[in-house]
């Protein structure tokens, strides 16, 4: 198996072998860390965090991934104020000189290609930690991993995508992986205005994969295994682009979830708005939190593979 470099895209990790690798480190991690027996295996190593959008959990995570195995960090969030960017110092330029500083660069830029970008010019890996509208591959991976932790295996699976399947980076990423499903069927939940992509729904064409477009959820919950709820990304809409119209448009609720089967999990990559309600957060099927703390491990096991 060939050393992973950049991660750039989900499409560099459609191998069952190189998955099944990553998430058994990260298993191994999860399990250490809990015995308090973690490594110091990146002793000597620095990460750059860039992050020119916010970010809660994919900085912190990385963050905390390097340290806890022994690593340093060096960090800037609000990359476009608070580094010569402000300056006009280009993507690039940026990316050369802090790759002279550290040994790998997790970036996050609000325009799609950024980290492509970036990588054709780094000494160092990069990660791609959102390239705007673009991708999310380890945001993707995790929700790999979190469906197999929670179900135990991926097959014959029936996935409902919900919210903004236009702008939400995670749901173009996670689409990529599911051809490495042995059947696998997909619900596209959205309000007509955010529906996913053509390129995305090429996809599952080209790999047979069935899947419905409907904005009714309700209809169609107690048919799904994994219901992956998303934010409305009122960030990217265009001027007069009908927020008010579609940022209610699904509520997870107890209601709600009262329709759900009890083996269903609720997905979300986090952060949330009103689209999943904090009432439903200690019922079981709730696994958001898990999910995101999953993304720990996650990045770690991706570290070590990617530095050592
Ligand atoms: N899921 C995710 O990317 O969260 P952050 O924006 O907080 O990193």
């Amino acid at each position: 198996m060939s050393k992973l470099h950049h991660i750039l895209s989900t499409k560099q990790f459609l191998n069952k072998e190189l998955l099944d690798t990553i998430f058994q480190i990260a298993d191994q991690f999860q399990k250490q860390d809990k015995d308090n027996k973690l490594k110091k295996t990146l002793a000597g190593k620095l990460l750059a965090s860039v992050f020119y959008e916010p970010s809660t959990r994919t900085r912190f995570s990385f963050e905390a991934a390097m340290l806890k195995l022994g690593g340093e960090v060096l960090s800037t969030e609000s990359a476009g104020h608070f580094s010569s960017a402000i300056k006009g110092e280009s993507l690039e330029d940026s990316i050369r000189v802090i790759g002279g500083y550290s040994d790998i660069i997790v970036l996050r830029h609000s325009e799609e290609g950024s980290a492509e970008r970036a990588a054709r010019v780094s000494p160092v890996p990069i990660i791609n930690a959102g390239d705007g509208p673009g991708e999310h591959p380890t945001q993707a991976l995790l929700d790999f991993y979190t469906i197999k932790r929670e179900l135990g295996s991926h097959h014959n699976l029936k996935l409902g995508l919900v919210g903004d399947l236009l702008y939400g980076r995670t749901v173009h990423s996670l689409i990529q992986l599911l051809p490495l499903i042995n059947k696998v069927k997909v619900f596209l939940i959205s309000p007509k205005e955010l529906a996913l992509p053509p390129v995305y729904k090429a996809i599952l064409r080209n790999h047979d994969i069935p899947f419905l477009e409907t904005a009714d959820l309700e209809k169609n919950l107690s048919a799904i295994d994994v219901l992956y709820m998303t934010r409305i990304q009122k960030e990217r809409f265009p001027k007069n682009f009908p927020y008010e119209k579609v940022s209610t448009a699904f509520v997870l609720n107890k209601k709600v979830l009262s329709k759900i089967r009890p083996q269903t999990i609720i997905m979300h990559p986090l952060p949330r708005n009103h689209e999943v309600h904090p009432e439903i957060d200690f019922d079981r099927r709730a696994a958001y939190f898990r999910q995101a703390q999953n993304g720990l491990y996650l990045r770690m096991a991706l570290l070590k593979m990617i530095l050592v």
